[in-house]
């Protein structure tokens, strides 16, 4: 069953019915203001951090949990309204939502009117805007209100719902006309405050949301609405919003506009007030200026659309198949900017209160950023290495604004920072922009202590060579990539953080994922010695990278596949010698992927296990067979119900990891199917079942030992939409960047048939034809045949015709 459809040619998913089974979420905004939207328009706003800079409230655990965000009330006599649905509530003539790239459309129609809602942020600036279009449709004469409303937060989104006996005393407001100032906390130390107006005259406001509501009502039916009231209220303390009254009359036939603006605004500190306590509104008034008209608003939305076309103009597939050129063109690239932008922190299962951004996760998330703005990829790894410990180990996360290491969580996650290695080899293999190794950046954010970024690749590396266990393979530590593996951990106490409790050095418990990935990104490190540093350097590191393998090949194989682990007391972790979790998924890809005992078929092998444990009908399963127990040895793996989560669920960041490895193996049928298979748009169909959006990952999706298999959960920011990215573009479909150009090497299905690729890669443009002629192999490029599979760079702006004979 299905909620709604695809519309490919406006790069949108129409959804039909505010009665998703969850809220089905959008992001809008590219760099700095942000909000999320939900297709019943809920939601909040916040700039740049979700945590420190929250603009509008949520209201965690709430049913609806959607309600709040933008609220519009359409008062028609009798009848009150939203075009969102929410959060008035009211039965629609007809509801559609529209989520696009950086933007949501919301048209409701009721009893002759229609209302059209456009939410969406200019490229460039700190605010969301609003455009509602109403008109009447009907034969009579309309007199309508309507209500705008927000809610605005006391800006630290912890603090907002923590500290109530300060909270409920500092709220400050200013109104001046149609705008509504958010002033709290500046007439101390805070250098910004929001405003929230509408390009037209009102005919009341309210501040003060006691008065706005009534008392005992909530937000479906506002006693200022139903009195068809304002209180122009200007709030003190207590609960600040900001809603606007306008009362207008449609003719038969006629339209009226109106564009709301939610801005943000910093203010130099010695330029804060216009007077004692009135705050400076220059560059507010600067802010509104630039988007108070119809002309204006259209203008920056049609700019966010060329915006769009741009990016997306960077990889373009023609196929066959439709769901597979959605998926390519629009909506895994967009699932890459939004993770990128947000990494784990603010979803509508990331609350945005907590994780910030993580240090493995934005390491992988710019796997399948790179090629869209590859400035920002720079300097995003930049970031992430500013805080690397002198001795290679990594904090786990750090806050978007300060970016500072988050202490509470620390590190011992040894393998982050082998994902930093993995990130600059992909920056530089995209862009050709070797500078970045030289970049002076500083370890734990202590100025002075500035090192090439080179230095900090090094020391990640040293750091997996200097921590090894028993069996000469990586120590874990605290956990690696499945947060949930905690084997020095030993947690007997209720709350007690899986992740950083007990010491994270355990001289025992070893990894033979990270040994994949050392293996695999020690040879990408090795690749880039060579051609940007010492030769010497790639020998020894290709040294060490031999010692790992020769390791995994004698400790780390299980006969039928990869083991996972070595526990405290050097016990096996995912062997066919225990009674649950025998085999689990990750080194099956990582080690094959990274061509571990390829000479020995160990990678076809245990792709086959994973077929014959793993595999179910909505993609992979984590590990089977689940834990039916808690394991103290294990950690919060064994803590989660059998089929969710790292227990057994199809971990969809992973299912990639398996389908780049049989490309690796040249399986071509298997790489496809288990794309496929988890793949959003593929499941669009049974959305009654997959419950979550099907233009975008989620996180997991149960498993068959779950109650409710099948059912997806944590939808948008994973780390699987830079990996299926990757699998799809690169290892199947075969255009993939290296150090020395562009190599085109499609490992696809018969069935896909022939397919062309557009790709605009280190300024010029690249023309792919892949098709299948008897007796033909090998490329041409613009005519030529070529050896190898690797185009050697041309001349920028050249534009460059090739045909792949698959
Ligand atoms: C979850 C993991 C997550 C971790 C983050 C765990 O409870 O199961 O998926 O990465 O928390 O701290
Ligand atoms: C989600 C986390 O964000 C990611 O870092 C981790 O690798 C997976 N969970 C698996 O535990």
């Amino acid at each position: 069953m299905k909620y709604g459809y695809f519309d490919d040619d406006r790069r949108e998913y129409v959804i039909t019915t505010p009665a998703t089974p969850l809220p089905w979420i959008n992001y809008l905004g590219n760099d700095g203001f942000y909000g999320l939207i939900s297709n019943t328009a809920g939601g909040y706003d916040f700039y740049r951090d979700a945590k420190l800079r929250r603009i509008t409230r949520f209201r965690y655990n709430n049913v609806p949990n959607d309600i709040g965000g933008r609220m519009y009330y359409i008062k028609d006599g009798d009848c009150t309204w939203s075009p969102s649905f929410l959060p008035a509530g009211t039965e629609l003539d007809s509801y559609e939502c529209r989520h696009g790239m950086g933007y949501t459309v919301f048209t409701g129609k009721k009893n002759g009117v229609t209302a059209k809602l456009t939410a969406f942020v200019p490229l460039g600036d700190a605010c969301e805007l609003n455009r509602l279009e109403i008109s009447n449709d009907s034969s009579e004469t309309k007199d309508l209100t309507i209500y705008s409303c927000i809610e605005w937060c006391l800006w630290n989104a912890v603090d907002d719902a923590n500290n109530y006996q300060r909270n409920l005393s500092i709220g400050e407001l200013e109104v001046t006309g149609s705008t509504i100032y958010h002033k709290t906390e500046f007439r101390e130390r805070r250098d910004h405050y929001a405003f929230f107006t509408v390009n037209a005259d009102v005919n009341g406001f309210d501040t003060d949301r006691d008065v706005f509501l009534g008392a005992r009502r909530s937000w479906d039916n506002p006693i200022q609405v139903e009195n068809n009231a304002s209180g122009n209220t200007v709030a003190s303390g207590w609960y600040p919003i900001a809603s606007h009254q306008l009362k207008l009359r449609l003719a038969p036939g006629e339209k009226k506009s109106y564009v709301f603006q939610l801005g943000y605004v910093e203010v130099p500190r010695d330029k804060k007030f216009e007077s004692k306590g009135v705050i400076n509104k220059a560059p507010a008034l600067a802010l509104i200026g630039k988007y108070n008209t119809d002309a204006r608003v259209e203008a920056a939305f049609k700019a966010l659309g060329e915006y769009w076309s741009d990016l997306l103009g960077i990889y373009h597939l023609t196929s066959g198949n439709d769901k597979l050129n959605r998926m390519v063109n629009i909506w895994h690239q967009y699932q890459c900017m939004v993770t990128f932008n947000m990494s784990r922190s603010a979803s509508y299962w990331e609350t945005g209160t907590g994780r910030g951004m993580g240090f493995r996760d934005s390491c992988q998330d710019l796997l399948g950023f790179m090629h869209l703005v590859p400035d920002r990829a720079r300097a995003r790894i930049i970031d992430i290495a500013s805080i690397q410990f002198e001795n290679g180990s990594t904090y786990h996360q750090y806050q978007p604004l300060t970016k500072r290491g988050n202490a509470d969580i620390g590190g011992g996650f040894n393998d982050d920072p082998l994902w930093l290695v993995a990130c600059t080899a992909a920056y530089i293999r995209e862009t050709g922009d070797a500078t970045i190794l030289d970049h002076p950046t500083p370890f734990n954010n202590v100025e002075g202590s500035e090192k090439p970024l080179m230095e900090h690749l090094r020391r990640s590396i040293n750091f997996i060579i200097n921590n090894k266990g028993p069996h000469g393979l990586p120590l874990i530590g605290r956990a690696d990539w499945n947060d949930c593996l905690n084997l020095n951990c030993f947690s007997e106490e209720p709350g007690e953080s899986f992740q950083t409790f007990g010491p994270s050095e355990g001289p025992v418990a070893e990894s033979v994922f990270i040994a994949g990935m050392f293996v695999k990104y020690g040879l990408e490190y090795a690749d880039l010695c060579e051609h940007f540093g010492s030769k010497d350097e790639a020998d020894s590191v290709r040294n060490e990278v031999g010692k790992i393998k020769k390791a995994t090949e004698e400790y780390g194989w299980d006969g039928e596949w990869f083991l996972r682990a070595y526990d405290a007391y050097s016990h096996k972790v995912g062997s066919n010698e225990c009674e649950e979790g025998k085999i689990f998924i990750e080194p099956q890809g990582f080690c094959t992927m990274a061509g571990i005992g390829q000479e020995k078929g160990y990678g076809r092998k245990a792709l086959d296990s994973v077929k014959k444990w793993l595999v179910n009908d909505y993609g992979v399963e984590i590990l089977a067979p689940c834990y039916t127990t808690y394991h103290v040895e294990l950690g919060e793996i064994s803590s989660y119900p059998p089929g969710y989560k790292e227990n057994g669920a199809i971990f969809t960041h992973n299912n990639p990891w398996v389908s780049v490895a049989a490309t690796v193996i040249g399986d071509a049928e298997m790489a496809f199917d288990i794309y496929k298979r988890s793949c959003p748009a593929f499941l669009e169909d049974v959305s009654e079942i997959h419950r979550t959006e099907p233009y975008v990952y989620s996180q997991m999706i149960a498993g068959r030992a779950a109650v409710h298999y099948g059912e997806a959960k944590n939808s948008f920011l994973t780390g699987t939409a830079a990996w299926a990215f990757v699998d799809i573009s690169q290892a199947i479909l075969g255009i993939q960047p290296t150090l020395d150009g562009l190599s085109v090497k499609p490992c696809v299905p018969a069935e896909l048939g022939d397919y062309s690729v557009t790709r605009r890669y280190r300024g010029s443009l690249y023309n792919i034809r892949v098709t299948r002629q008897a007796g033909k192999s090998g490329l041409t490029v613009n005519g030529q045949a070529i050896e190898g599979n690797v185009i050697p760079v041309p001349a920028e702006g050249s534009t460059v015709d090739v045909i792949c004979y698959a």
